[in-house]
C-alpha cells in the first residue's frame, strides 16, 4: 500500500514537473530569449547613414569571426554580403544562407555549420535604401543605376569604418550573389576608383579623415553580370535537360533576340521586360517551382503552400528589436518599389567593370549547377566574352575535379586572378544548398589554399605571383 501511494504521488510530482515545464516553455518561447539566444544577436548592428539631408540610412548586421585563424583581428579578413534582387534583403543570406544562425520553417533559429563567419567578420548590408530593413524616405532616394547604388554603398561603409574604427586595416572582400553580380563590381570598382585619388593626393585635405575602404577581392554566385549573352543561355540549357521541346525552344529564342536587340537600341526598359516575360514562359512551358533550382518542388524559403517562412519571423517585434532593426518597417524578402526603380539598369552590363578589377585584385566567380536563371552556362556565355589579358589562358586552362574529403564537391579552374568554381549538388542559393562545401570553397579561395593543388589561386597567392 505504501509503496502504491508512493508510486501515486511520483506521477502527481511528475506531472507537475511537465505542467510546470511545458509553461516555462511556453513563456520563453514567446520572449526574446528563446527567439534569440544571447549568443546568436550579432556583434554590431543598425544604420550606416546615406543622406543626411534625406535621412535615408542602410541597415546592416556585423558577425564577428567566431574561430579566427590568429588573435590580433586587426589581420583578420572581412566579407561585405550583397543580396540580388534588385531590391531583396541581405537577411536573406544571413538567416537562410551564409549567416552564423538559420531560421527554419518552425520560426527558430538554429545554428549553421557553414557559416561564412568562421574565420572571417561577416557584414550583411540591405542595399540599396529601400530594400529589407534600409530606410528610403522617398522614393527619389532609392538608385536607379550602379553608379548611384556604388556612390550611396560607399557612403554607407564608410560610416560603417567610422563607427569601428579598429576594422579599417582588415582585408576587406565584396561578395554576393544574383543580381549582386551587378553590385559587386560596381562597387569594388569604386573602392578602387576612390583609392586611387586618395593616392593620387587629389582631394587629400577633404579626405583625411575619411576612412580609406579596402578592397583584396571579390566573389559573385550565381550572378547576373553581363545580359545580353546570359540571357541566351536559358532556353537552350531549357532544351537539353528536356525541360522544354523544340518548339518551345525557337518560341524562347526568339525572345531572347528580342532582348538582345532592345539592348542594342538602349531600350533599357523594354529589354528588362523581354527578359521578364522569356522567364515567365520558361516558367510556365516548364512547371517547375522555381528556375533557381531545376530539383526544388517549393521556392528558396517557403511553406508548401508557398508562403514565406522568413517573413513572419523577421517581423516579429522581439527579432527586429534583437537585431536593432526599426520596429516601424515592414520587411519583405525582396522590394517591388526597388525593382520598380532599377528597371532601366537590368539589362546593362558590368563585365567591363570586371575586366578592369582583373588587373588588380582577385575574382571568384561560382555558381550552384542546378541554378536554370544564372546557373553555369549562363557565366561561361560571358566568359566567352571576357576582354582581359589573362582571358585566352583562362579559357584555355583545364577544368579539375574539386574534391573535398575524397567526395566531389565541384569542379574548379582558374588563371592568374580569375577562378571559377561549380558547386554540384546546389541551386541558384549556393550557400543554403551546400553550407559547408561553400564556407570550404571561401575559406580555401581567401586563404590561397588550393582546392586542387597548384589550380585554385586565391588572393593570397595572387597577391605574391600575378598581380603587377
Ligand atoms: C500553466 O498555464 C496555465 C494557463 O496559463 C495555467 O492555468 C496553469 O495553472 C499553469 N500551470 C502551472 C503549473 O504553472
Ligand atoms: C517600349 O516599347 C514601347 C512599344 O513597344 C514603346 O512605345 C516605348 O517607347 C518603349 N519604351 C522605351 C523606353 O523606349
Ligand atoms: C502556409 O503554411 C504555413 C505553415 O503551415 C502557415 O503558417 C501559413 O499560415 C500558411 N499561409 C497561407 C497563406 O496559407
Ligand atoms: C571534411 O572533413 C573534415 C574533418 O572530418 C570536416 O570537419 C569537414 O566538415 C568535412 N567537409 C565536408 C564538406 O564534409
Amino acid at each position: 500500500m505504501a509503496r502504491k501511494s508512493h508510486i501515486v504521488l511520483l506521477v502527481i510530482i511528475l506531472h507537475f514537473i511537465a505542467l510546470v515545464r511545458r509553461n516555462v516553455s511556453f513563456d520563453v518561447a514567446g520572449s526574446e530569449e528563446f527567439l534569440f539566444p544571447k549568443e546568436a544577436l550579432p556583434t554590431s548592428s543598425g544604420y550606416l547613414t546615406v543622406n543626411e539631408n534625406s535621412g535615408a540610412r542602410m541597415f546592416y548586421v556585423f558577425y564577428e569571426a567566431i574561430s579566427p585563424a590568429t588573435e590580433d583581428l586587426s589581420k583578420v579578413p572581412l566579407i561585405l554580403w550583397l543580396q540580388g534582387g534588385p531590391g531583396c534583403s541581405s537577411m536573406i543570406g544571413n538567416f537562410y544562407e551564409l549567416g552564423p544562425w538559420r531560421v527554419n520553417e518552425d520560426q527558430h533559429l538554429y545554428k549553421n555549420d557553414g557559416a561564412w563567419n568562421r574565420l572571417y567578420g561577416l557584414l550583411f548590408v540591405d542595399n540599396p535604401v529601400g530594400t529589407g530593413f534600409s530606410i528610403a524616405p522617398n522614393e527619389e532616394d532609392i538608385p536607379s543605376d550602379e553608379e548611384k547604388l556604388a556612390s550611396d554603398l560607399f557612403t554607407a561603409l564608410q560610416a560603417f569604418f567610422i563607427k569601428h574604427k579598429s576594422y579599417q586595416s582588415r582585408p576587406f572582400y565584396v561578395m554576393g550573389e544574383s543580381y549582386a553580380g551587378k553590385y559587386v563590381p560596381a562597387l569594388s570598382y569604386r573602392i578602387l576608383q576612390e583609392l586611387d585619388k586618395r593616392n593620387s593626393g587629389v582631394n587629400s585635405m577633404g579626405m583625411k579623415s575619411i576612412p580609406a575602404v579596402r578592397l583584396d577581392g571579390l566573389a559573385i554566385g550565381n550572378g547576373l553580370t553581363h545580359p545580353i549573352a546570359q540571357v541566351n543561355s536559358y532556353a537552350p540549357v531549357a532544351y537539353y535537360i528536356g525541360l522544354i521541346d523544340n518548339n518551345q525552344r525557337l518560341s524562347l529564342e526568339a525572345k531572347a533576340e528580342d532582348a538582345i536587340a532592345k539592348i542594342n537600341q538602349k531600350d533599357w526598359y523594354n529589354a528588362s521586360i523581354a527578359r521578364g516575360e522569356l522567364l515567365n514562359s520558361l516558367s510556365q512551358a516548364s512547371g517547375l517551382a522555381t528556375l533557381l533550382d531545376i530539383r526544388r518542388k517549393t521556392d528558396y524559403y517557403t511553406y508548401e503552400n508557398g508562403s514565406s517562412f522568413l517573413e513572419p519571423f523577421l517581423n516579429k517585434h522581439a527579432v527586429k528589436k534583437a537585431i536593432g532593426a526599426d520596429i516601424s518597417v515592414t520587411w519583405v524578402d525582396c522590394s517591388s518599389l526597388v525593382d520598380n526603380r532599377m528597371q532601366n539598369d537590368i539589362m546593362k552590363s558590368t563585365k567591363w567593370m570586371v575586366e578592369a578589377l582583373l588587373h588588380r585584385v582577385p575574382v571568384l566567380l561560382y555558381q550552384g549547377q542546378f541554378d536554370l536563371q544564372d546557373g553555369v552556362a549562363s557565366t561561361e556565355a560571358w566568359l566567352q566574352e571576357l576582354e582581359w589579358n589573362g582571358a585566352k589562358e583562362f579559357l584555355a586552362s583545364k577544368r579539375n575535379l574539386w574534391l573535398v574529403n575524397e567526395t566531389l564537391a565541384g569542379y574548379v579552374r582558374s588563371y592568374e586572378t580569375l577562378a571559377h568554381v561549380v558547386v554540384v549538388d546546389s541551386g541558384h542559393l549556393v550557400p543554403a544548398d551546400q553550407s559547408i562545401i561553400s564556407q570550404t570553397m571561401i575559406e580555401s579561395w581567401i586563404s590561397g589554399l588550393n582546392l586542387v593543388k597548384n589550380v585554385l589561386l586565391g588572393p593570397d597567392v595572387v597577391s605574391k605571383q600575378a598581380l603587377k
